[in-house]
């Protein structure tokens, strides 16, 4: 087994501007845009069985023209409508897939990517029956790794990243979203959100970077009879206008949960984050209802994050939300309650029978996922959720696009969307949960140029 990584992936002028991919037993395209109720089911999938196999001239093809996706579909048909509108095959490159799955590139919608340190120690006491917030009301968890975080510099923080990013690609990402929140002082979140700007700079992975001062109340503010109050004002006057100012974070996050961040702190700050551009998107009901998802709904947010434990009045604000054309998106996290430990698994069937479109995230960090592999979140969702694996899939590409608001950008495979895509070495997409942990990547293509290949 040879792994090639491929770096700086953006396209060079010596390579053919086109490539068409052939050979797949399916082509799984989630075409028609984000996927909620019993459409989260249906991936969009062109099958070469149905059509003579991979051979015929119907087999299903993908071609991308300088980075995107121009055609996908049977293959005669497409080649020859290429040719029609100037574009001959000639000028594409062939890439067989040799029988394997072609899907969109994965999008992990939520990782907190960027930290130093780990807390394999935590997995112990978690075993001895400590619980998540034992552990950080008595200064680990979450301040362990800012205290080593604010210890790291700049190099460092940037090789961890290279590191983990790749380890997403090799798993299937083609976009990642990366948060701050180690930091939750100024210049510690500017440097990590510097870092992340760095990363998606460098490729070939996009990172779509998100402000979260409001993790955690810092140890220095922790004396103060209305800590998380005085911090929050701090977020607001001390932190945000910087990160603003500099239009380094794309989304701002808040910790919203019993013991953190109340309703009215969370607001306070994804208002005022709005009123500077940075749009809201919140950790909500992870580990008991307080009023995130409702939060959520009512603040128009992008997604919804972790709702293990969200109230009924939750769910029927995301339902609500649902029926609109700004539906927030329910990311949900199953990797963080396995490793938790925990027993209370996010609520997916209700949230999909009630319209309520579901992504999946890894939830990257080193005390509750310190998972890179999105194929694994799926077996887990399928586990554990209770999803098919069709609605997995469908939640770490084209729904968790729509996490992002970039759904018209990526993850799916139709014309003019950006030809991120991942060649997998089993022949259906149902296979993907079925092996977990199981690396099955044979080739990752990012605006249409392989970067990595496993032969
Ligand atoms: O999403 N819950 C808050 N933040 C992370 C965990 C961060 C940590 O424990 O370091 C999460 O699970
Ligand atoms: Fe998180």
């Amino acid at each position: 087994m040879t792994l090639r990584v491929i770096h700086g992936g953006r396209g060079s002028a010596d390579l053919m501007p086109g490539l068409l991919i052939t050979g797949a037993s399916e082509v799984v395209t989630m075409a028609g845009g984000i996927r909620r109720g019993d459409d989260q089911d249906d991936p969009a999938v062109f099958r070469a069985a149905d059509v003579g196999g991979t051979d015929a001239p119907d087999a299903p093809v993908v071609a991308c023209w300088e980075g995107r996706v121009v055609g996908v579909g049977p293959r005669d048909a497409v080649v020859a409508s290429l040719a029609a509108e100037g574009l001959p095959a000639s000028r594409f490159a062939r890439l067989d897939a040799d029988g394997g799955t072609v899907t969109p590139g994965l999008v992990d919608p939520h990782t907190h990517l960027l930290f130093a340190g780990t807390r394999e120690g935590e997995l112990r006491l978690r075993q001895r029956g400590a619980g998540y917030l034992d552990i950080l009301a008595a200064g680990g968890g979450i301040l362990s790794t800012v205290a080593a975080t604010r210890a790291a510099t700049e190099d460092e923080l940037l090789a961890h990243g290279r590191r983990w990013l790749d380890e997403m690609l090799a798993h299937g990402a083609t976009t990642v979203e990366v948060k701050s929140g180690y930091g939750l002082d100024p210049a510690t979140e500017l440097r990590l959100l510097h870092v992340a700007g760095t990363l998606s700079e460098e490729g070939p992975l996009d990172v779509v970077p998100t402000y979260l001062g409001a993790h955690a109340v810092p140890p220095e503010f922790r004396s103060q009879p209305d800590a998380a109050d005085a911090y929050v004002r701090s977020i607001i006057h001390d932190q945000l206008p910087l990160v603003a100012a500099q239009g380094i974070a794309r989304f701002c996050d808040v910790f919203c949960e019993e013991g953190i961040f109340t309703v009215a702190q969370s607001r306070a700050v994804l208002e005022a984050a709005r009123d500077v551009g940075i749009e809201p998107r919140l950790h909500a009901d992870e580990i008991a209802p307080s009023g995130g998802a409702e939060l959520a709904a009512e603040l128009g947010a992008v997604s919804a994050d972790h709702l293990a434990a969200p109230s009924d009045e939750g769910i029927d604000a995301l339902a609500l939300a649902a029926d609109t054309d700004r539906p927030v998106v329910a990311t949900l996290l199953p990797a963080t309650t396995w490793f938790l430990m925990a027993h209370h698994y996010a609520p997916a069937r209700r949230l999909i029978e009630r319209g309520v479109p579901v992504a999946l995230a890894t939830d990257f960090n080193p005390g509750t996922s310190p998972t890179p592999n999105l194929a694994l979140v799926m077996t887990v969702a399928c586990l554990e959720l209770g999803l098919t694996p069709s609605e997995a899939l469908a939640a770490v590409t084209v729904n968790a696009a729509h996490a992002l608001g970039l759904g018209e950008e990526i993850g799916s495979l139709e014309p003019d969307r950006q030809a991120d895509l991942v060649i997998w070495r089993v022949p259906t997409h149902l296979q993907i949960p079925y092996y977990p942990g199981a690396n099955l990547v044979r080739t990752v293509i990012k605006r249409g140029q392989p970067i990595l290949e496993r032969g």
